[in-house]
């Protein structure tokens, strides 16, 4: 078993993430209410026919909204399927081309061979390999690049926003096929040298309704830390059943990204119209016990629906927004971590509680 990725497959941290959508332009506006800045375009203005494509940014987050311009380009055909979705998590590396190399030597599929990308800012080198469903790992490698991202993007002079606190990514989930979950466990272990960082049992995620396996595959240093998800027996439909019906394929769940206030952050989400699933009041009740540490700021988590959880390293504060396309599919949480490595065991009974009520307001309970 591979486990030394420091020596044999470095990965300095997300690059960015692209979403294939219906409307770029549309949806690089809609993230102006998660706190994201618009800060590069690129499409029939900067001379490219096929596509256009949308850089938004706070603090290191990099999210891309592309759209095509014809129906028969392979992004038309994404959202066709899939409707918006997550459709690469690029990876930054050292060596693009290496990376490529020990990916394929290893077993993974390719899906761009390594090309070098020039513009009067330098050079970036970018290759991609196949993960779950329709979804793609770029690996990039831009040390040698100055520009704003990438060749072909053009600056946007308004760049003029301070977010609403969100620092970087903390984890991606995966949504996989039942009976897939420890499959694409190996695929990291094999590929990328990631080793499990933890499983959940059944007693923490189910409900009386409802079920799913969890099990989390990191790099070691906590730069990438990917969840994956199936689906398990339940009396219901289980969410994640629902979202691989609706998305018509393994993908991208959810997206975790980090602050260091998260009552100021879901406030200023929260006013600029961005809506979260909501718990009981009487999850706070039971909250103070189980987490000590959050007693003096418990009136201010409750006003805005904050979770919080425990671990024997420190304890985390969270919070998911519903879905944020037509299709129950992708959506974010926003986590602050005091010391917890967790991801908020102790809150899934009570979310995927809140989940089942929407889910049956959807019909699909
Ligand atoms: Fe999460």
């Amino acid at each position: 078993m591979l486990n030394n990725n420091e020596d044999s497959f470095p990965i300095l941290g997300i690059d960015y993430l692209q979403f294939y959508v219906g409307n770029a332009k549309q949806a690089a506006h809609y993230y102006k209410a998660l706190g994201f800045a618009p800060v590069a375009f690129m499409g029939l203005e900067t001379g490219t026919r096929d596509r256009v494509s949308w850089l938004v940014q706070q603090g290191e987050v990099r999210f891309v909204f592309t759209g095509a311009l014809s129906p028969d380009s392979p992004i038309a055909e994404h959202v066709k399927e899939h409707g918006d979705g997550v459709h690469d998590v690029a990876l930054r590396v050292p060596d693009a081309e290496e990376a490529y190399r020990v990916a394929l030597s290893r077993g993974a599929t390719s899906v761009h061979e390594p090309q070098v990308f020039e513009d009067e800012h330098g050079k970036l080198v970018k290759a991609a390999i196949a993960t779950y469903g329709e979804t793609i790992h770029s690996l990039v490698s831009r040390q040698d690049y100055s520009g704003v991202f990438f060749p072909g993007f053009q600056p946007l002079d308004d760049q003029g926003s301070d977010g609403f606190g969100i620092q970087h990514i903390d984890h991606v989930v995966g949504n996989v096929e039942l009976g897939k979950m420890n499959e694409w466990v190996s695929f990291y272990e094999r590929i990328m040298g990631f080793t499990e960082l933890r499983h959940f049992s059944d007693e923490e995620i189910s409900t009386e309704y409802s079920a799913l396996m969890s099990k989390v595959v990191w790099d070691g240093n906590g730069k990438i830390k990917l969840p994956i998800n199936e689906p398990a027996e339940g009396k219901r439909k289980s969410q994640i059943e629902e979202y691989l019906e609706y998305y018509r394929s393994p993908g991208v769940q959810h997206i975790a990204m980090a602050t260091e206030d998260i009552v100021g952050t879901v406030e200023a989400m929260r006013t600029a119209g961005i809506e979260f699933l909501r718990v009981p009041g009487t999850y706070y009740e039971d909250v103070k016990q189980r987490v000590p540490q959050i007693t003096d700021k418990i009136d201010a988590l409750q006003r805005n629906g904050i979770l919080a959880d425990k671990d024997e390293d420190g304890y985390l504060l969270q919070i998911f927004t519903k879905p944020v396309q037509d299709r129950p599919t992708c959506f974010f949480e926003v986590i602050e971590r005091h010391g917890a490595k967790g991801f908020g065991a102790g809150n899934f009974k009570a979310l995927f509680e809140s989940i089942e009520r929407e889910q049956a307001a959807r019909g699909n309970l």
